[in-house]
């Protein structure tokens, strides 16, 4: 999705040029097909192109830009108008007097841009972005100083916006929030305004948080935060806890290895000060006791809807009805939701749109919401009525690694908490994941099953119970960046229909853990592909006699179901990381895709 970045400080300590480079490629994660600046201290200078960030780097080579002591930047992700270098961002109005990023959706662009054309305006873009700067234009000539024509033109705005102007000759950038994330970094050297921390978080680890309906306005030497009216908020300065070799790929040749391999700290971390070994018992201390009535109502989207069908299936087996929904499928108008209503949505960026919208939807309603969510001041920190962070540190790959496990513990001692029920089994389940995920890495072979089977036609993953959202985050990762076709299936249901597709083509990873009932009936399913030929890949902890009938083996530390349900992801991870790579896939960034989706 768009990011975008705002520098104003001292030339001799930064050139604005630089920091906004290295600020889009702190961004990069979020998915993009463009990208561009703007320099303001002169006369506006903007330069923007189609495809990577070093696509622009090359456009501005030789280029005398150097020495600019203000500027914004963009990284987009097309939603009206194709990826083009006329419709990157920034935007300028006819006379280039205002320069305009934006990420969001501009929901009423349309009327604006035929009043804007009536009036005279020819726009140069199919986006709904420009008509902002056309808008803040026609506020100047209408006799506004620079201020309030952008306050008055953001004014006009009807959708999601973080909006970042700047004005030709000025040291100031104007800011604006809607519905999209915006944070302010304050250095020593100057200040920054980004959609992400990573984007500055070399320069700074000090950060403001801006809120919906906030206006912000950055100089080198002040940063002013006001409400809608203009009138000054106050606003609470927060250290950031990670520094930029988190952020960086740490030797790794892609973010998600370096990810997947972080897991075992990053479970340390979620589960630390929670799980109490001696007492046998789960505290989540940022929780208070919650009452509700009906079934606890989880939102989330892909994979981080996979951690909530595991934490959901959970809570139910501790008794207390629960139902996971696809965030886009939920309106609060149709579901049972109400004062009395719990809603957990869970979401690792906290920004997803669908997301957002579904929680503010449970709020509006009255509901208890809770936030289940990775990122320290997040949309869905602040909004949701409590937070339960994930702590899994920056996740920059856009396919989701370690923080889907870090949401399945979360989730797990969520579900203790919310049941009040025993935590003896789930403390001895959990305890021992974080070392039980280091010897998967340590002695996996998926990178054999990967190239044994990296031609295959199609993938299938199957699961019972904790394994079966396990095999649809499997198929996800997978097809998410091998670009193959990969589904996930409850192991029960591969005879209703699957179980046409499958040929000796169509490799089965079946994930079998434990020695219980639903593990021997999966087995049986097992049975019955490789009957009729296909290749089957076991993920199991040898509780059963699956391995028989498997081709290859992927092993994981014997353990419960539930432990297992995190050691047999990681597994699958590795997989699909491995196919990937030898296909020579953009792990990192697979097309079409963005780590945070900030529209609906
Ligand atoms: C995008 C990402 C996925 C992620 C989903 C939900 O599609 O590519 O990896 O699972 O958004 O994101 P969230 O931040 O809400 O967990």
């Amino acid at each position: 999705m768009c990011g975008i970045i705002g520098y104003v400080g001292e030339t001799e300590e930064h050139d604005a040029l630089d920091v906004l480079l290295e600020g889009l490629s702190g961004l990069e994660y979020r998915g993009y097909d463009s990208a561009g600046i703007a320099l303001a201290n002169g006369s506006i200078a903007v330069r923007k192109k189609e495809g990577e960030l070093s696509a622009l780097e090359s456009a501005l080579e030789g280029e005398a830009l150097a020495g600019d002591a203000v500027g914004i930047g963009h990284t987009r992700w097309s939603t009206h108008g194709p990826p083009s270098d006329r419709n990157a961002h920034p935007h300028t109005d006819a006379d280039g007097r205002v320069a305009v990023v934006h990420n969001g959706i501009i929901e009423n662009y349309q009327p604006l841009r035929e009043e804007l054309a009536d009036g005279g305006v020819t726009f140069e873009s199919d986006t709904d972005t420009e008509v902002v700067p056309h808008l803040i234009a026609a506020f100047l000539e209408a006799g506004l100083d620079r201020e309030d024509a952008f306050r008055r033109a953001i004014g006009r705005l009807e959708g999601s916006y973080a909006i970042a102007a700047v004005f030709e000759g000025e040291e100031t950038i104007y800011a604006a929030r809607n519905e999209s994330p915006l944070v302010l970094g304050l250095g020593d050297d100057g200040h920054y305004l980004a959609s992400d921390v990573p984007a500055f978080i070399r320069y700074t680890d000090r950060v403001i948080y801006v809120d919906d309906g906030e206006f912000a306005t950055l100089t080198p030497e002040t940063v002013t935060v006001t409400d809608a009216d203009g009138r000054v908020v106050e606003t609470t300065v927060e250290t950031i806890e990670w520094d930029a070799e988190d952020a960086g790929k740490s030797g790794y040749d892609h973010y998600m290895l370096k990810e997947i391999h972080e897991q075992p700290s990053a479970l340390r971390e979620c589960l630390r000060g929670r799980v109490n070994e001696l007492e046998r018992s789960i505290t989540l201390e940022e929780l208070p006791a919650l009452e509700w009535e009906g079934p606890v109502q989880f939102v989330a989207c892909g994979t981080s809807y996979h951690a909530a069908m595991f934490g959901a299936g959970l809570l139910e087996s501790r008794g207390v009805p629960a139902r996971p929904y696809l965030a886009s499928e939920y309106t609060a108008a149709e579901r049972p939701v109400g004062p009395d209503s719990l809603v957990v949505a869970v979401t690792q960026s906290g920004e997803t749109a669908d997301t957002m919208r579904a929680l503010r939807e449970a709020n509006a309603a009255g509901a208890t919401t809770v936030g289940v969510t990775n990122v320290v001041g997040s949309s869905a920190a602040r909004e949701a009525d409590h937070v339960l962070y994930i702590r899994a540190g920056p996740e920059i790959g856009v396919a989701a690694t370690k923080s889907f496990a870090s949401q399945q513990a979360a989730l797990t001692m969520l579900a203790c908490a919310l049941s009040e029920t025993d935590a003896g089994d789930v403390v001895r389940a959990l305890r021992d994941v974080p070392d039980g995920i280091q010897t998967v890495l340590d002695t996996s072979t998926a990178r054999e099953v990967a190239e044994a089977y990296e031609d295959a036609d199609a993938y299938f993953f199957i699961g019972r119970g904790p394994q079966y959202p396990v095999a649809l985050e499997g198929a996800l990762k997978l097809k998410e960046i091998t670009y193959k076709h990969a589904e996930g299936f409850a192991a029960g249901e591969l005879k209703h229909g699957p179980l046409a597709l499958v040929t000796d083509n169509t490799p089965v990873f079946a994930v079998v853990v434990g020695d219980g009932e639903r593990a021997r009936k999966t087995v049986g399913n097992v049975k019955e592909v490789e009957a009729r030929g296909a290749p089957v890949v076991a993920v199991t902890d040898g509780q059963t006699d699956i391995e028989r009938y498997a081709d290859h083996v992927l092993e994981v530390p014997a353990g419960d179901e539930l432990a297992g349900a995190i050691l047999a992801n990681v597994q699958l991870q590795l997989v699909s990381y491995w196919v990937a790579h030898r296909l020579d896939r953009s792990i990192d960034k697979p097309r079409n895709l963005a780590k945070s989706v900030t529209v609906e």
